[in-house]
């Protein structure tokens, strides 16, 4: 049986040390979420593999990790300091704030049912801090909102230290901000979030081919990473929905607990932000200095060596969350299963690449040095083999431990018992999550067992 609803999911991620609410001690910061011991390893797991297949298995694309804090001037321009924002209403009853276009029935209040709701107004979703030490109406910077501006302005710096030809891409992944006016569904809408972002600069009249492109290797991606087809939905936005910068906008959406929803939005952002950043420099007559510290100074052309042509690149632009992809990877992962004993047995069936932890190994009492010791051994040799975490579970309990490797999605328990002492060869039990077979194989092959199970 799969995900009934979010809050079993809720307290499993909390119960088993993936996702806690951020300073729940002093009652939590809504929309910040804490990543536990469980959830870090998922997190890292994931970001790997889209860096696999976006930056090392390709030989088109560059890394890039750029600041978190933004010149107010970069945002200005981008077109986010008059256009990133949610259409806000106050109920006048219950004096609760809300999304306009996100009301769960349009011009009734979410809390109190009142129809006495404000007219919309725009509620922008940058986070300003101030930066230096005086505080004045010019000393604020931004915190990101997404981590693109930063792969932008970049762009020639990266051109002239890797001597790139069109099309090639530059990927990022980082944290970005938003003020969410309503933080909601788990790590769904968050006010801090990471993204995992690709621009991939191509020739203008080439970007719609492009676009296909991208929108079909990400699909290819997230089967590939264990989200079944019937789950994944593509929404083309509608003309009045697309955001300032872009020409078409396909989302990747995945089936939450809550709903169809997006996890990945695949943009053609045309030449829409470096052509902003470039205008607005040669519109003021500013080329290479800058004038009062007000103006972008380079100039995001591209000369195609070829046929002279000079130009400004299109950008397709694929953005999935990390918070969302690992909430639609827990999603997918989850199975009820009714045991022959008539007991449910909670499993994260993730695939093994991104299975938080590796392998645990199991004493099977706590108190008995010789166990212990060869656990231990067993321990380190395999977690030296540099395929993940290996946990040690020293608890002496081997049903509870089995469950919670189960319910974190372990691909592998192993187990040193007495005949692992005895026995001449020496063997460990080895349980699989899936099929809860147990087999013995020898302590001497335990690390090319593990190897072999992982190349697979
Ligand atoms: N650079 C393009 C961009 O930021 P977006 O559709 O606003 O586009 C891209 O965001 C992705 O970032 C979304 O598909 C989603 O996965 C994630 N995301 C955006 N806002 C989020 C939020 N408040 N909480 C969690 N994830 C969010």
């Amino acid at each position: 049986m799969a995900l009934k609803n979010m809050e079993d999911l809720v307290a499993l991620c909390k119960r088993r040390g993936f996702i806690f609410q951020s300073a729940d001690i002093y009652g939590g910061l809504k929309g910040v979420y804490d990543w536990g011991p469980i959830g870090v390893e998922l997190k890292n797991n994931v970001k790997r593999e889209w860096w696999s297949a976006m930056v090392y298995n390709r030989d088109d694309v560059e890394g890039l990790d750029a600041a978190i804090l933004t010149n107010k001037l970069v945002l200005r321009y981008s077109g986010h300091e008059d256009t990133f924002s949610d259409p806000l209403v106050d109920c006048k009853k219950c004096k609760m704030r809300m999304r306009e276009d996100k009301l769960k029935e349009k011009g009734v209040c979410d809390y109190c049912g009142s129809t006495d709701l404000t007219e919309p107004r725009p509620f922008n979703l940058m986070f300003k801090t101030t930066v230096g030490p005086i505080v004045d109406d010019e000393s604020y910077a931004y915190l990101r909102p997404e981590t693109a501006q930063g792969i932008f302005t970049n762009f020639k710096n990266v051109m002239d230290t890797t001597s790139r030809k069109i099309p090639f891409g530059i990927a990022q992944i980082g944290k970005a901000f938003r003020n969410e006016i309503t933080p909601r569904n788990f790590i769904f809408r968050v006010r801090e979030l990471e993204q995992m972002e690709l621009e991939f600069f191509v020739k203008p009249g080439e970007d719609e081919q492009w676009h296909k492109y991208w929108i079909d290797t990400r699909k290819k991606f997230w089967i590939s990473m264990g989200l079944s087809e019937e789950n994944l939905h593509f929404e083309v936005h509608k003309k009045e929905d697309l955001s300032h910068y872009s020409k078409a906008t396909t989302d990747i959406c995945y089936r939450y607990p809550h709903g169809i929803d997006e996890m990945e939005g695949i943009a053609n952002r045309t030449d829409f932000d470096l052509g902003s950043h470039t205008k607005n420099q040669s519109e003021l007559g500013i080329t290479a200095k800058v004038k009062n510290n007000q103006h972008s100074i380079s100039e995001f052309s591209y000369t195609d060596v070829a046929t002279g042509q000079k130009f400004v690149p299109f950008v397709i632009e694929p953005s999935a969350g990390v918070e969302r992809s690992c909430l639609a990877l827990i999603c997918e992962a989850y199975t009820e299963e009714t045991l022959d004993n008539g007991e449910t047995r909670i499993v994260l069936k993730f695939k093994k690449n991104i299975a938080p932890i590796k392998a645990a190994v199991i004493p099977l009492a706590k108190n008995n040095d010789q166990l212990v010791s060869k656990a231990t051994e067993i321990k380190n040799e395999l977690q030296s083999l540099g395929i993940g975490r290996i946990a040690f579970e020293n608890t002496g309990n081997i049903g509870k431990a089995y469950r919670k490797h189960d319910e974190i999605g372990t691909p592998l328990c192993i187990t040193v018992d007495f005949e692992t002492l005895e026995q001449n060869p020496q063997t460990v039990t080895v349980r699989n999550r899936d099929t809860m077979e147990q087999i013995r194989v020898p302590v001497s092959e335990i690390a090319s067992y593990i190897q072999d199970f992982y190349k697979k």
